[in-house]
Parts: structure tokens; C-alpha cells; sequence
């Protein structure tokens, strides 16, 4: 029951139409029977000042930050976790009696998803990164973090992957890199040789499903593990052709699962072990 003592947790993004983290957290605070709340606060970018303030004069115990802010945010926090400052993107703020704490738990949200839904090794693969916006920052941290011997980053433009390969290079000298365009067939020609495929972009989510997958299917294969970020749907038109060749596939909602996880835990200290979510999220 909402009384004095209820402590505020929100979601801060524009817009905010479809995010499933309200009907997540709020599940998790009732299940441990914690005294909190959680809020969407759809905020335009005019006002995203004035909301960062409002936390701190409010008291709010924290909040995730979602797009477009997830960049902007970390000018206006006090203090910035090291991996987050690497990946540039902070998706989780703590409010530690008024000192304002950022986090990125996507990068921790992707690797547990690989490890424990798709059964799989980081460390010595090779990996093929779609798109170089945000998610794919956080994706390619995790993998340089974990191991991995190399990383092909392909994306629509390609001057917005070769920067992002050089900030990973600077960090990880010891990991081979290479990046090039979507149609690019000199690269895609070599997909065989990797062993993981994620693809970062938004196409195929709703309500654009019936599209071309980004990249032409004939180039996957039964031993890749092909994993789309989008969870809505649940079967983008890239899970569909990579389940047709044979290959292992993963859609984004463990990522959205996990990553939840771990901020709930930042701000409560507890880490939930009920992960049947995953299945009933959208009912
Ligand atoms: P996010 O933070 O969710 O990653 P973003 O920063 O807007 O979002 O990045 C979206 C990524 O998806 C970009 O790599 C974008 O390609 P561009 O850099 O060329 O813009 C990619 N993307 C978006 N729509 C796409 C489409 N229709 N085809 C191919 N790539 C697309």
C-alpha cells in the first residue's frame, strides 16, 4: 500500500508508448513486498533539465533512462560507473541521499542472456554486430569484456561504425575489429567463419514486421546463434530465416528481463530469481 514511507522509482524516455519496465518492476517490488513504486515519466526534451532536478528535489530513490536520454543523462550526474563511461550510455541512475549515481546494466543484462538462454562461450568466438547505435555500444563492451577474438561491425552508415570500432579499439587493442556496410558482400561472404550474429537495429519490430530482415538470410548458417534485440515481436523476420537455415536463435526479451534485473537490484539490493517473466511479460 502506497504511504508515507513509499519510496519513487521511474522510467524516463520520450516517447515512452510501448516499454514493458513498469509492469516489470512493479511485479518484482510486490513479489518482495517492498515498499516502492515505479512510474513511466514521458519527458520531452525541453523539460529533461528540470526532470533531472525534480528527481533530486523529490527524492526519488532512482530511475532507467531510456531513449534519447541515455547519453544526455550522464552530463547532469554526479557520478558514473567506469563501464558506463566506457559505453557512453548510462541506463540506470541511483539517488544516494542526493547524489545522483549513473549505471549501464545492459551490458550485464546481454552477457547473462547469452550465457544462460543461449548456452554460449563469449570468450575465443567471433561475432558479426549489426547497427552502431546504442544497443550495439552495449553489446560490443559486453563481448570485448567476456573475450571475444573478434568483432565485424556492419551498419547502413558505415562512418557511424568505423567511429565506433575505433573507441573500441582504443579500449581493447587485443580484440580484432573490422566494420563495413550492410550490402557489403565482401563481408558478408565470411559470416561462416563467426559464430554469433546480433543484430542491434529496430527493423522488424511492430508495427514494421513484414520487412526485409537487414541482412540477406542467405548468408546464415546452422552454427550461428542469431540474436535480434527486438522483443516485440517475439519472432522478428531475422528469427524466422535464421530458425529456417537451422541456426540457434534468441529474441531481446532475456536482455530486457536481465538488465531489469540488475537495476532493481542497484536500487533495492535485492536480485530477483523469479525469471518465469520472460514467458508472460506481454499478457
Ligand atoms: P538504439 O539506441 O536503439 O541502438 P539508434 O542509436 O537510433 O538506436 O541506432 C539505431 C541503429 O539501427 C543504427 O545503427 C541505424 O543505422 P544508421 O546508423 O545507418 O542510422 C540502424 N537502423 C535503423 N533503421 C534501420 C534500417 N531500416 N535499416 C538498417 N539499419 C537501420
Amino acid at each position: 500500500m502506497i504511504d508515507m514511507n513509499t519510496k519513487i522509482l521511474g522510467l524516463i524516455g520520450h516517447p515512452l508508448a510501448h516499454s514493458l519496465s513498469p509492469r516489470l518492476h512493479n511485479y518484482y517490488l510486490q513479489e518482495h513486498d517492498l515498499n516502492y513504486v515505479y512510474l513511466p515519466f514521458d519527458i520531452k526534451p525541453e523539460d529533461f533539465s528540470d526532470a533531472v532536478a525534480g528527481l533530486r528535489a523529490i527524492n526519488f530513490k532512482g530511475v532507467n533512462i531510456t531513449i534519447p536520454y541515455k547519453e544526455k543523462i550522464i552530463d547532469y550526474l554526479d557520478w558514473v560507473s567506469e563501464q558506463a563511461q566506457h559505453i557512453g550510455a548510462v541506463n540506470t541512475v541511483v539517488n544516494e541521499g542526493g547524489v545522483l549515481k549513473g549505471y549501464n546494466t545492459d551490458t550485464p543484462g546481454f552477457i547473462r542472456m547469452l550465457k544462460e538462454d543461449g548456452e554460449f562461450d563469449i570468450e575465443g568466438k567471433k561475432a558479426v554486430i549489426i547497427g552502431a547505435g546504442g544497443a550495439s555500444k552495449a553489446v560490443g563492451f559486453a563481448l570485448c569484456r567476456k573475450g571475444i577474438s573478434k568483432i565485424l561491425l556492419l551498419n547502413r552508415t558505415i562512418d557511424r561504425a568505423q567511429k565506433l570500432i575505433k573507441i573500441w579499439q582504443g579500449i581493447y587493442p587485443d580484440v580484432e575489429m573490422d566494420y563495413g556496410g550492410l550490402k557489403d558482400e565482401r563481408y558478408i561472404e565470411t559470416f561462416k567463419k563467426y559464430q554469433l550474429l546480433i543484430d542491434t537495429t529496430p527493423v522488424g519490430m511492430v508495427p514494421d514486421t513484414d520487412v526485409k530482415a537487414v541482412i540477406s538470410p542467405q548468408y546464415l548458417h546452422s552454427d550461428l546463434l542469431v540474436v535480434d534485440l527486438v522483443y516485440n515481436p517475439l519472432e522478428t523476420v531475422l528469427i524466422k530465416e535464421a530458425k529456417k537455415e537451422g541456426a540457434n536463435t534468441l529474441n531481446g526479451m532475456g536482455m530486457l528481463l536481465y538488465q531489469g534485473i540488475e537495476s532493481f537490484s542497484l536500487w533495492t539490493g535485492i536480485k530477483p530469481e523469479d525469471t518465469g517473466l520472460k514467458n508472460d511479460l506481454f499478457m
